[in-house]
C-alpha cells in the first residue's frame, strides 16, 4: 500500500513511521525544509522514546521517505493523511483549521485515481465534509473518498499506543474507503485490535469525547484533592478506593499541578466550542477546563504558602519543566503557569529537565537559571519543586540533598515521595492531597 501523511509534527511522523513499520510504502511531506533535511538524515525534531530508531531503519529498508514536495506522489497513493497541527485559535478556543484546509487544497490538484483522504488530525465535528469540499471545488474530476481516522497517541508512549492500541476508529461513507483503511490497519488482527467503523461525524466526535472525559477524570480527582486537603483524607487511599472499581478504573486518577500538553487544554476548549456552536452547552466540559486553571493557581498558592508567603530573594530548585515525562513538549505545561509567578514575587528559579531544556529556554524567561547537573541545583537552595514526574527524580538521594540545602523545604507536586519518608528525613513536605505530617 502506498501512503502519503501530510505533516511531519508529532502525529505525522509516529504514524508515518509506523504504518512503513507494517508494511507500507510511506511518504512523509512537510513545507519545513530544514526539519525533512534532518528526517532524511535520520534525526528527529522531537523527543519520543524509540522514535529515531525506528526512523532510521525504515529509511534504510526504503520504506520511509521524506520530502518536502507535493509531486507525483500523492497521484500514486492508496491512501493521503492529514496530519498538520490544529491549534487553538487565540482569542476564542477554536481548533484553527487553516492548516488542514491549506493540505486539502495542495492535495487536490495532485489526485489521480481512487485515493482516501484522511483526517488525522483533531477536527471539529464536520472538518472532513469540509475538506471533501474544498478538494471537489479544487478538482471536480478527482475520485476519492474521505474518512476520518483520530490519534489516540500518548507524548513518550505513542509507538506502543499506535503498535497496540486499545482500538482504531474509523469513520468514514463508501465502504471502498473503510476497505482501504482496514487493509492498513490489517497488521492489527494479529493482536486483536477492536476496529470501530462508523460515520465521519462520530470518528470526529470520539475523539475529542475521549480527550475530554480523560481530562474530567484529572480535574476531578485534582478537585477531589482539594477536598482531602480539607478534611485530611489522602487522595491516594481516594483514588484507589475508586479505581477499583471496573466500573471507573484506575488509569488518570493521579493528583497532578493540572493537566497541560498539546491535546487535553486544546481540545477541551475545542469542545466547548463545538457544543456552543452546536447550539448546546457542554457545562461538564467547561468545568473541567475551570478547575484545571484553578489547580494551576491553587498550585502557586501552594508554593508561596510553604515559603511562609515571602518569595523574594528564595531560591528555588525546580525538578521538571515539561508537561509530562519523557517528552520534550512544554505546550501548557505547569511549570509555565507557576514560574513566571514566582519570578515576579522575586523568587529566583534554578531549573533542570532531562529532555525538555533546549524547549523549555524558548518559552520561559530568560530570568532562569538551568542547570545541566541535577545535583548542583540543590546547593544554597531554599525549596525543592517537583514539577514533572522524571524517573530521575524518583530517586534522588535524600540526605545528600538536604545538607547541600539552606533550608528543609520540599515541595512535590506530583506526590512522588511518602510523606512519613520525608518527615523521617527531616524535610518539610509539601505534596497535593495529603494530611501534614
Ligand atoms: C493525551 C491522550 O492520552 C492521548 O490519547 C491523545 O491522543 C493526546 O492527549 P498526552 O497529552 O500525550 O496524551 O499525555 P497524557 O499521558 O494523556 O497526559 C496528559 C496530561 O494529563 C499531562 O499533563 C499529565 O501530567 C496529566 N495527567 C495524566 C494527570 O494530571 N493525571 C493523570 O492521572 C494522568
Amino acid at each position: 500500500m502506498k501512503v502519503v501523511i501530510i505533516g511531519s509534527g508529532y502525529v505525522g511522523l509516529v504514524s508515518g513511521t509506523c504504518f512503513a513499520e507494517f508494511g507500507a510504502q510511506v511518504t512523509c511531506i512537510d513545507t519545513d525544509k530544514q526539519k525533512i533535511d534532518l528526517l532524511n538524515n535520520g534525526k528527529i525534531p522531537i523527543y519520543e522514546p524509540g522514535l529515531e530508531e525506528l526512523v532510521r531503519s525504515n529509511l534504510d529498508n526504503g520504506k520511509l521517505n521524506f520530502t518536502n514536495e507535493y509531486g507525483e506522489i500523492v497521484g500514486e497513493s492508496d491512501l493521503v493523511f492529514i496530519a498538520v497541527g490544529t491549534p487553538s485559535r487565540r482569542g476564542d478556543g477554536h481548533a484553527d483549521l487553516s492548516y488542514v484546509f491549506q493540505a486539502a487544497k495542495d492535495i487536490a490538484s495532485h489526485l489521480k485515481g481512487y485515493t482516501v483522504v484522511v483526517n488525522k488530525s483533531t477536527v471539529p465535528v464536520g472538518t472532513a465534509r469540509n475538506v471533501k469540499r474544498i478538494i471537489e471545488a479544487e478538482n471536480p474530476n478527482a475520485n476519492f473518498d474521505v474518512a476520518s481516522n483520530p490519534e489516540f497517541l500518548r507524548e513518550g508512549a505513542a509507538i506502543s499506543d499506535f503498535m497496540r492500541p486499545d482500538r482504531v476508529v474509523i469513520g468514514g461513507e463508501s465502504e471502498q474507503a473503510l476497505g482501504v483503511l482496514k487493509e492498513l490497519y490489517r497488521p492489527l488482527n494479529l493482536i486483536e485490535t477492536p476496529i470501530i467503523l462508523t460515520d465521519l461525524e462520530s470518528a470526529e466526535l470520539i475523539k475529542y469525547a475521549s480527550n475530554a472525559f480523560l481530562a474530567t477524570k484529572i480535574s476531578f480527582i485534582n478537585e477531589m484533592s482539594m477536598l482531602c486537603e480539607a478534611v485530611g483524607a489522602d487522595v491516594h487511599a481516594v483514588s484507589k478506593g475508586m479505581g477499583l472499581d471496573g466500573r471507573i478504573g484506575k488509569k488518570f486518577l493521579h493528583v497532578s499541578p493540572g493537566y497541560g500538553g498539546s491535546c487535553f487544554p486544546k481540545d477541551t476548549k475545542a469542545l466547548v466550542r463545538i457544543a456552543q456552536e452546536s447550539g448546546v452547552t457542554s457545562r461538564i466540559v467547561e468545568s473541567v477546563v475551570e478547575v484545571n486553571e484553578a489547580q494551576k493557581a491553587r498550585m502557586f498558592k501552594k508554593i508561596s504558602l510553604a515559603l511562609d508567603d515571602e518569595l523574594s530573594g528564595k531560591v528555588i530548585s525546580v525538578l521538571g519543566l515539561t508537561f509530562k515525562p519523557d517528552t520534550d513538549d512544554m505546550r501548557d505545561a505547569p511549570s509555565i503557569s507557576i514560574i513566571p509567578k514566582l519570578i515576579e514575587q522575586g523568587a529566583k528559579i534554578r531549573a533542570h529537565d532531562p529532555h525538555g531544556m533546549e524547549e523549555a529556554k524558548k518559552v520561559l524567561s530568560e530570568n532562569i537559571d538551568f542547570y545541566e547537573n541535577l545535583y548542583d541545583i540543590f546547593k544554597g537552595s531554599d525549596a525543592v519543586l517537583i514539577l514533572t514526574e522524571w524517573n530521575e527524580y524518583r530517586g534522588l538521594d535524600l540526605d545528600e540533598i538536604k545538607k547541600m540545602m539552606n533550608t528543609n523545604v520540599f515541595i512535590d507536586l506530583r506526590n512522588i515521595y511518602e510523606p512519613v519518608l520525608m518527615k523521617e528525613k527531616g524535610y518539610n513536605y509539601f505534596c497535593i492531597g495529603r494530611p501534614t505530617l
